[in-house]
């Protein structure tokens, strides 16, 4: 779960790659480094620390050349030390190599270069990749040839880039099971885990096929099949909302992300009707649909599910992406997955998806990323248009998976444009709802700040909000919150509630408002203190955020929203980074 990024061009490669990097940020911010070619020389920096910090102390962006590879670092074999951090080379330090994914084989393929007396600096998986290649440099291949002859024994999952001393002017990159792409623009080229890396300075993209490989220089880039044979590739163009990943005026990326989901709506229900009525329908006529989602995703998808059996008289099931390999055996052709998937790089849905597809499964994909993995092997794509999510808390993809599911649920029963237009007109009062609501949850989270448990409650097509609301806390603000089903509360969480435990009740006035009130109430009398998010009022509330009445089954987009900004809230005031909590990723590409 790590980002890698290279360019070859005309101007200073450092400073590029040191914004890319920020960029790249999100998939790991644990170490970071840059490998240059200049005047004959490989000149490496890097360092334990977030990009900033590994900045400040090896200034990376006055690295000299025009060529250059970089790494930012989510650990998973060895610490975060700066010997563990990328760039890793060869003996001779004569070329560098930066890598994304997990060589799981890499014991058996250490153990065996170091009897061919190789010399290892750090504890990494990825470190065996350069070593390899110096045996075949030495035998005086070409860095292409290299990558060719050495990818095949690398099992199982890599994106890697390299550039060497003994082939320069080139950067050699290549993948399996992990994302690359190839950005063009003339004279400048790029190549990278993520568009977001490049798309400030070319929308331009090639999307590499598994284990084919990719030769940047400055004024081409080439692709090669896993046999070495040319192959021709169109570009395709992004959407320009790619282009602006920054955070527009924003103290932080979740802030700007929640503040864009009115628009966000917007721009989810332009879909084609056409297709959305088929898929519907092949929805209707499967035998089994299982949905396939991590995270908040699944939270989306546990929305989702409410609203196929209400809407669409169509029950599914749910199952967490990384279970879902052990109910494989029931999963044959009459089954559709619908994998969900806001980075659709997600280990986890991906091998679920891959392992249902070879059951003879259909699968449907609903992703915000058009050429990821996901996509890439999906029967069916839907694209959430909401544009770079960069904040690891998911905010503004959420609702667009929440639009989404509306759209299939109403298009089941030929109403699609029914639900576009309820849709669009939801923009103004989730911004009402933001607005009304973000100074009073402010001041809520200075009130709660120091409270060391928290419980979510709600029912029916709302519970699902209730675990989104504890995730996003306990996410960001490191506080231990429990998201469930208010009836559930009585059958053992009960016994936790003290004197002053905040219990959040999502009770909209819809058809769980009266169960809701009265779980609520039980709780309030072993001393909870209750945070409603309701249109409704009750004298039982100890803090009111107030939401705007709306149609019943729409309830799940309004009421997320204050728990969103309640849970930024609590991790600014706690002195937490939300964008980038401690231990976690925005792309979880490992399982
Ligand atoms: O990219 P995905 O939607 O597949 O990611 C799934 C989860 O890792 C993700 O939603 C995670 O739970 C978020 N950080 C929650 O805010």
């Amino acid at each position: 779960m790590c980002g890698i990024i290279g360019y070859c061009g005309k101007k200073l490669a450092a400073p590029i790659l040191f914004e890319a990097l920020k960029c790249l940020e999100y998939r790991g911010y644990d170490s970071a480094g840059m490998a240059t070619l200049y005047d004959g020389q490989l000149l490496v920096e890097k360092d334990a620390g977030k990009i900033d910090e590994v900045n400040q102390k090896h200034n990376l962006e006055a690295l000299p050349g025009n060529m250059a590879i970089g790494h930012t670092r989510w650990a998973t074999h060895g610490g975060a030390t700066q010997a563990n951090a990328h760039p890793h080379m060869d003996c001779h330090s004569r070329l560098a190599v930066v890598h994304n994914g997990i060589i799981e084989n890499y014991q058996t393929l250490r153990h065996e270069l170091i009897k061919r007396g190789h010399h290892f600096n750090s504890e990494t998986d990825t470190e065996v990749i350069p070593h390899l290649l110096e045996e075949e440099m030495q035998n005086g291949c070409a860095l292409e040839q290299a990558v060719l002859t050495v990818a095949p024994k690398l099992k199982e999952s890599y994106a890697f880039l390299a550039l060497s001393l003994d082939d320069p002017g080139k950067i050699v990159g290549t993948r399996k099971n992990n994302p690359l792409l190839a950005g063009i623009d003339g004279d400048n080229n790029y190549v990278s885990s993520d568009a977001l890396a490049f798309s400030k300075h070319t929308r331009r993209l090639i999307t590499l096929g598994h284990t084919e490989v990719v030769v940047l220089s400055s004024d081409r880039v080439e692709f090669l099949d896993a046999e070495g044979n040319k192959l021709v590739k169109q570009a395709i163009e992004l959407d320009e909302s790619w282009a602006d990943n920054g955070k527009n005026g924003y103290p932080t990326f979740m802030l700007k992300e929640i503040m864009e989901e009115p628009e966000v709506i917007n721009k989810t229900v332009q879909q084609d009707e056409r297709k959305f009525t088929e898929m519907a329908l092949d929805i209707l006529r499967a035998r089994q649909v299982i949905i396939a989602a991590c995270g908040t995703s699944r939270y989306a998808a546990l929305v989702g599910r409410y609203l196929f059996s209400k809407i669409g008289r169509k029950f599914c099931d749910v199952v967490m992406a990384s279970e879902f390999s052990y109910f494989a055996d029931s999963v044959d052709k009459n089954t559709l997955v619908i994998a969900v998937s806001q980075s659709g790089e997600t280990a986890d849905v991906v091998e679920g998806a891959k392992t249902a597809k070879a059951a003879g499964a259909e699968i449907m994909s609903i992703v915000n990323r058009p050429n990821s993995t996901l996509a890439d092997l999906s029967h069916q794509v839907i694209c959430l248009k909401c544009g770079p999510e960069v904040s690891v808390a998911a905010t503004k993809a959420f609702i667009s998976q929440l639009a989404i599911f509306y759209l299939l649920s109403f298009s089941m029963v030929n109403s699609f444009s029914k639900a576009a237009n309820q849709l669009g007109d939801m923009c103004s009062r989730v911004s009402k709802t933001l607005n009304c609501n973000n100074g009073r949850l402010y001041e809520l989270s200075h009130q709660l700040k120091d409270r060391s448990d928290f419980y979510y409650i709600a029912r029916g097509i709302n519970f699902a909000i209730a675990s989104e609301g504890a995730l996003k806390l306990k996410e960001i603000s490191y506080i231990h919150a429990e998201g469930m089903p208010a009836g559930e509360l009585k059958h053992g969480t009960l016994a936790l509630i003290e004197q002053g435990t905040p219990v959040v009740v999502i009770c909209p006035a819809d058809y769980t408002y009266d169960e809701t009130l009265n779980n609520a109430i039980e709780a309030k009398s072993r001393g909870a203190y209750i945070i409603a998010v309701s249109d409704r009022e009750s004298e039982i509330y100890d803090y009111w955020i107030k939401i705007p009445r709306v149609d019943e089954i729409i309830y799940p987009m309004v009421a997320v929203i204050p728990l969103q900004l309640l849970a930024y809230h609590m991790a600014i005031s706690r002195g937490c980074d939300p964008d980038k909590p401690r231990n976690l990723a925005k792309s979880v590409t490992v399982k």
